[in-house]
């Protein structure tokens, strides 16, 4: 992953595809990743939950919430000032589309309510919108995008990566992303896409890991095939 982040930094963007079982250390060796390439990297992270596979872009939202700080009680004017900067940041046209952001964040601006649309325009129009803004970032450095369990990612989510995946090549950007199944080959982009599969741990690993962890207060005589388990691997599995 580090070396695919050296070649982001020379502006060849990257996709890296992380899979394997739950409790495996995909989203700790993310973390580790994270940690040495750099503080000053800019790193968007974005948690899919399997309690909103149903609302459209919620990882998106929930990393722009945090980034430009609209966590808590604030009054409607605070909101779209730090609404109105992030679409600056990116030098998007902030008259053309803070309706957009107002309704992806609810900012419950009476001034700024999207003309109608159907449902699918509004989405089309808010992946156009997500994806120019992330390319427009990645022209002021190199940006590390987590995306960590796509096994719950919602449609408009994957739509608006897929999209993004489209211009990777030219942009100083890496996709970092985690999933339990294997990924869409939608996700592939050839030439710039690595795929790692962390496997299960062998039987002997497996001995190795207890091993090291109960060390001796593990009893030779607590095997599986034993019914009732013995007074020593009772001991340990209410410890
Ligand atoms: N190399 C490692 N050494 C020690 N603990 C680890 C290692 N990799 C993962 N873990 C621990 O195992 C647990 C599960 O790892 P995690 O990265 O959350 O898995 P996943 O994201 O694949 O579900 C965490 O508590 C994590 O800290
Ligand atoms: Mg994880």
């Amino acid at each position: 992953m580090l070396s695919r982040w050296r070649r982001t930094a020379d502006s060849e963007g990257q996709v890296v595809l992380l899979s394997g079982d739950a409790g495996i250390g995909k989203s700790r060796l993310v973390q580790s990743t994270r940690d040495r390439i750099g503080a000053e990297v800019a790193v968007l992270r974005y948690q899919c939950s399997p309690l909103h596979q149903d609302t459209a872009l919620f990882p998106v939202i929930q990393q722009l919430m945090k980034s430009i700080g609209l966590v808590g009680e604030q009054s409607i004017a605070d909101k779209l000032a730090k609404a109105q900067q992030w679409l600056q940041m990116g030098g998007l046209d902030v008259a053309e589309h803070l309706p957009l952001v107002c309704h992806l964040l609810q900012i419950k601006s009476p001034e700024h309510r999207l003309p109608d649309a159907s449902p699918h325009q509004i989405r089309d129009r808010l992946v156009a919108l997500l994806s120019t803004q992330f390319m427009n970032l990645t022209k002021f450095g190199p940006v590390l995008a987590i995306v960590e369990d796509v096994q719950w990612i919602d449609p408009t989510m994957e739509n608006l990566l897929i999209d993004v995946l489209g211009s990777i090549e030219h942009a100083q950007a890496m996709i970092l992303a985690t999933n339990r199944d294997a990924f869409s080959p939608r996700w592939h982009v050839a030439g710039y896409t690595t795929n790692l599969r962390l496997e299960r741990l062998s039987g002997a690993d497996s001995r190795r890991l207890i091993q090291a962890i109960a060390g001796n207060r593990l009893s030779r005589i607590c095997r599986p095939a034993s019914r009732r388990a013995p007074r020593a691997c009772r001991s340990i599995s209410r410890n």
